[in-house]
């Protein structure tokens, strides 16, 4: 890991599209390393889910603005995850894996306000994991190692072939536009999913999870 010596708090950023295994992978990693754990996917699906409720549609307008502005933010921790919440509202986690949210989750998200406002977020978690004594954080998304955090300490890619990607979502049974999704991920104008230069490239196709985590602390062990 490229941490100096000096460095007193570690950010691990896990990058990669749809189903390449972040969300298990990080989960494992943070939890090994007792960090705080950042799902910044679940970010955008809980304001796309909240916007929907409103019959907001992804536009860049004065409505949207107006929501984004009356959101109240809400951080709380469950164990060592982050857990978003937005009006005091727990969003159920079938909600916002369905297949509504599915589809419109990458439109949301390739809208300045709402990047600009999950950025802010994003970046203040720093504060709130060393208010709870955490000594690093793990997040993981699409433009974590590029945008959010430049500067991170270990850079992870996550890459799976097409086929493994779909069996997985087809397996955890929910219904996903994995290919719109990344497709739109990958070429919008705004903070694209990337693999920034710097990062350590893990294709999980055929490799466990246990593996991949073994690499990443190996990394970090270094
Ligand atoms: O990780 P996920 O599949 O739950 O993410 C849902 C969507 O959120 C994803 O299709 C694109 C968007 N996203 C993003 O644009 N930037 C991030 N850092 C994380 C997610």
């Amino acid at each position: 890991m490229t941490a100096s010596p000096k460095q007193t708090f570690n950010i691990i950023s896990l990058d990669g599209a749809a189903a390449t295994g972040k969300s298990s992978t990080a989960h494992a990693v943070a939890k090994s390393l007792n960090y705080l754990h950042v799902d910044t996917g679940a970010h955008y699906r809980i304001i796309c889910y909240h916007l929907n409720q409103k019959s907001i549609q992804a536009l860049e307008n004065l409505e949207l603005l107006t929501a984004l502005d009356s959101f109240k933010i809400k951080t709380l921790l469950s164990e060592n995850s982050v857990l978003f919440e937005i009006n005091e509202t727990q969003v159920e986690p079938d909600d916002l894996r369905s297949y509504t949210v599915n589809t419109l989750v990458s439109q949301f998200a390739s809208l300045k306000p709402v990047r600009d406002f999950l950025l802010r977020y994003q970046r203040s978690l720093v504060d709130f994991a060393k208010m709870h004594n955490f000594k690093g954080m793990v997040v993981e998304g699409r433009d974590i190692g590029s945008i959010v955090f430049p500067n991170a300490t270990l850079k992870v890619f996550l890459e799976a072939d097409a086929k493994t990607r779909i069996a997985r979502r087809e397996k955890e049974g929910h219904m996903d536009v994995i290919n719109k999704r990344d497709t739109i991920d990958a070429t919008r104008k705004l903070s694209p999913l990337t693999c920034p230069k710097d990062a350590l490239n893990i294709n999980t196709s055929l490799r466990s999870l246990d593996e991949v985590v073994s690499i990443i602390l190996k990394e970090i062990a270094q």
